[in-house]
């Protein structure tokens, strides 16, 4: 079981456990909990029960939600089972705003939701215990992380074979994983995934041999907004009969609007009619008669259009959330048109506001109107016999979107629905249209000005109609049924010049996550090598300031090395410290790792973090191709070097004297899962760690000491070198003494190009190195 293994892995790095335990909605046997976890069980999931069981805790450093695995409820219902806990979650979220929010010196806070899917956020869309509504938290957790930009939000899908104990000390890395950016991870026994849009090819906008030759729709919200304009482009290339369902009742316009069409006039009309039945006109009142009239002339015009363009258009006034509503009002008009052949799914509400605002009811309506909208229409048609299926999600689904958490969740739904029904239905096209903002709808002229001020695209309404019927009408399944039209709606993170910012992160290592450094091994004991404790400093400095790159490092020392050893710590703190910042197209960050345990932290590595807006070009090596006369002893063999197979990327030595070392490098290839908790960004540590292998073996052969990584004045990284790739490494000695040897160095692709330059690289010699490297060689 989940908690207990989850519980364990926290209370082992440090963290005191108070599991949530809500009432038993899920059938199943309550799991044991390690000793020292206390228990809070709120009464039951409404949200008074919620807030009142809260007050029993004060400050907290992060909220975890482990999902159940729910196969058996259904899956587009809210209330049954464990989908009832996402409704739970989402107000939790509300109740927890402000302790998970509040500023902290101990490190940032976290909101991690865990589902148990396939591992691959639910892409397969085959795995049983697939359910789109727990699917749905990742659409909170994205836009919390908007809403909550210092509180670490992700949500994390385990495969069901990863065992309970693989799962927790998987999520026990994801929590302490610097990357802010990356709210959607999947792990399954094939690894890691996050989830990234692709560039799709345009589709080929002939219509599909399969298409019906007289389609029966049935479509929510399709008489009015965008969804109207999609239907009308889908009739105009091919007509049909279209069963368009909206809650308006329609019903003869009135006299007092007959022939007003300017806005300020039809409120003047509205006035006086109310005042005329006897009824104050208040502007609420003035407000909704007005909106009336408007969604009445929308739905006609629809109708109208659909007939010019020689299609068969009904209106039927239900409530798409209400299956029997939306059945009965539909019967008679499948009666006389025939089945219902495609779904579109149009129908949405807003109710934008941040989640400490939002409602159980704002949760109802936005989430209620995706979910069991859908859930409706599918029950009102035979889903067996459809040939499309069409669903409205939203951009704001699959960024997250600030004030919209119940609407991206609603919309995840979607899309987990779309990927499960298109592996069910393989002959139904599926197509869930992640929007970005339209011009019309619900995105009024004032939204429409604020997305363009932030750089957000806004969909012409013409376009968004042709992209909607290319992708219904499409022939072949060359894509998958997730469609994103648009970019990210959130503001871009970019802190304002003059305020610089700090941030602490906490890292747990072991050698079980590093299982590989056991080729790294000096004395007995696995060490982490200097190189990996750079790109983790560099990684996390980049991840903090999104647009810009690694570029640079300056100063980096090797305090204390990391040992997996007795002497390996609870926990590492990486503080970032944005030093410098220019014109906002470089900044530099201060960056140390620090341990606790002791009376002081005690530090192990620093450096100055360059990152750079531009992409600089690589410089070109002098280097000659001459006749050298290579050295054959093998130092992985002869006690030179302690680097074991993984490590050994040390091809040949081609030239070795007292002022120059001249080494071919090739590394072998790592796996994700081998890489472990030191992965291969922003620059590829293990293919430059044969630079600093290279001044251990010049140490070695001219003093016969070992010697260890101590400072690089500078690193500049043009290119990634890759593993299994050629390099020549050309390091040329500056100074040496019987204790140190400095050196500059270039690594060399076989271009001739230079992938990265070390200037001032040095290690500290001693001879009490020689007998450790070799029982590390025995
Ligand atoms: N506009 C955009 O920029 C944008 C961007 C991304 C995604 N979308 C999605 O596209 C769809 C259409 O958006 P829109 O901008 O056209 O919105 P809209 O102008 O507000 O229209 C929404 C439509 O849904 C209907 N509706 C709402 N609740 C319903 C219910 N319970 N049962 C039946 N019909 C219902 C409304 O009709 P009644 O009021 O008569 O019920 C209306 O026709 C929505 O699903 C939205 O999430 C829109």
């Amino acid at each position: 079981m989940l908690t207990p293994a989850v519980a364990t892995q926290l209370q082992e790095a440090g963290w005191s456990v108070v599991l949530w335990r809500t009432p038993n909605l899920v059938i199943g046997v309550r799991p044991e909990l390690p000793a020292n976890c206390k228990i809070l069980a709120p009464e039951s999931l409404a949200e008074s029960a919620i807030a009142s069981t809260l007050t029993q805790v004060d400050a907290l450093g992060g909220f975890l939600h482990l999902h159940p695995n729910d196969s058996k409820s259904p899956m587009l219902s809210l209330d049954s089972g464990a989908n009832a806990l996402v409704r739970h979650v989402f107000l939790l979220a509300k109740h927890l705003q402000h302790k998970l929010t509040v500023p902290t010196d101990s490190g940032r806070r976290h909101f991690v939701c865990v589902v148990r899917q396939d591992g691959q956020l639910g892409t397969t869309g085959t795995a049983t215990g697939i359910n789109a509504v727990a699917g749905g938290l990742s659409g909170l957790t994205k836009t919390l992380q908007i809403e909550w930009p210092s509180t670490f939000c992700r949500t994390v899908d385990f495969a069901s074979e990863l065992s309970a104990e693989e799962a927790a000390q998987r999520l026990a890395a994801e929590l302490a994983d610097p990357d802010g950016q990356t709210q959607e991870i999947g792990w399954s026994p094939q690894g890691r995934v996050a989830f990234l849009p692709e560039v799709s090819d345009t589709v080929h906008s002939s219509e599909a041999d399969d298409f019906p030759e007289k389609p029966v729709w049935l479509v929510s919200g399709g008489a009015r907004g965008v969804t109207a304009a999609c239907v009308l482009e889908l009739a105009r290339r091919h007509p049909g009969t279209f069963l368009l369902a909206g809650r308006s009742p329609l019903e003869d316009e009135p006299d007092w609007a007959d022939g007003i069409t300017a806005e300020a006039g039809l409120r003047q009309a509205a006035m006086q009619a109310l005042q005329a039945a006897g009824e104050k006109p208040t502007p609420v009142k003035v407000r909704q008669l007005v909106e009336r009239i408007d969604a009445n002339r929308a739905i006609r015009t629809t109708l109208q259009q659909l007939q010019d363009s020689g299609s068969i258009g009904v209106y039927a006034s239900a409530d798409a959330t209400n299956a029997d509503e939306l059945r009965d009002a539909i019967a008679p008009h499948v009666q006389q048109h025939g089945a219902i052949t495609g779904v579109v799914h149009g129908a949405g509400v807003l109710a934008d506001k941040l989640i400490e605002k939002k409602t159980p009811e704002d949760f109802d309506a936005v989430v209620g109107t995706k979910a069991h909208g859908l859930q409706a229409l599918l029950d009102a048609a035979d889903p067996e016999q459809l040939s499309h299926l069409l669903l409205f999600s939203s951009a704001a689904g699959f960024y997250g979107n600030g004030g919209q958490s119940d609407y991206a969740i609603g919309n995840e739904i979607l899309n987990g629905t779309a990927l499960t029904f298109a592996q069910a239905h393989p002959n139904c096209r599926v197509v869930s249209y992640n929007w970005g903002p339209w011009e019309g709808g619900m995105v009024t002229p004032e939204l429409k000005r604020m997305f363009e001020e932030r750089g957000v695209e806004v969909i012409p309404a013409a376009e968004g109609a042709r992209i909607f019927a290319d992708f219904a009408m499409a022939e072949g399944r060359g894509h998958g049924p997730l469609l994103l039209i648009g970019n990210s709606l959130a503001v871009q993170y970019e802190p304002p010049p003059e305020v610089k910012w700090t941030r602490r992160t906490t890292r747990t290592l072991s050698l079980a996550q590093n299982p590989t450094l056991i080729d790294h091994t000096i004395g007995g004991h696995a060490v982490v090598p200097a190189v990996c404790a750079l790109a983790w400093m560099a990684e996390a400095a980049e991840q903090l300031a999104p647009g810009y790159r690694f570029a640079a490092c300056e100063d980096f020392q090797v305090l204390k090395g990391i040992v997996f050893d007795d002497t390996l710590a609870d926990g590492y703190q990486l503080d970032l410290e944005e030093v410098e910042r220019e014109s906002g197209l470089h900044t530099v960050i201060e960056a140390k790792i620090t341990s606790s345990g002791g009376k002081l932290p005690r530090p192990h590595y620093r450096t100055r973090v360059h990152l750079s807006k531009a992409t600089p070009d690589s410089p070109v090596s002098h280097l000659k191709a001459e006749h050298r006369t290579p050295i054959t002893d093998n130092p992985y063999q002869n006690g030179t070097l302690f680097h074991g197979p993984k490590f050994q990327g040390i091809q040949q030595i081609a030239e070795l004297t007292e002022q120059h070392l001249l080494a071919q490098c090739r590394m072998p290839v790592w796996s994700d899962a081998e890489c472990g908790q030191f992965q291969t960004r922003p620059f590829n540590p293990y293919t430059l760690d044969p630079a600093f292998q290279a001044m251990l073996v010049w140490a070695r052969m001219i003093h016969n000491t070992g010697s260890l990584p101590l400072k690089l004045a500078r690193m500049e990284h043009f290119r990634t070198i890759p593993f299994d790739t050629p390099c020549t490494l050309d390091l040329r000695v500056q100074s040496h003494s019987s204790t140190a040897l400095v050196a500059d160095l270039d690594l060399v692709l076989n271009d001739g190009q230079i992938a990265a330059r070390m200037l001032g690289a040095e290690v500290t010699l001693s001879e009490n190195l020689n007998t450790l490297f070799l029982k590390s060689a025995a």
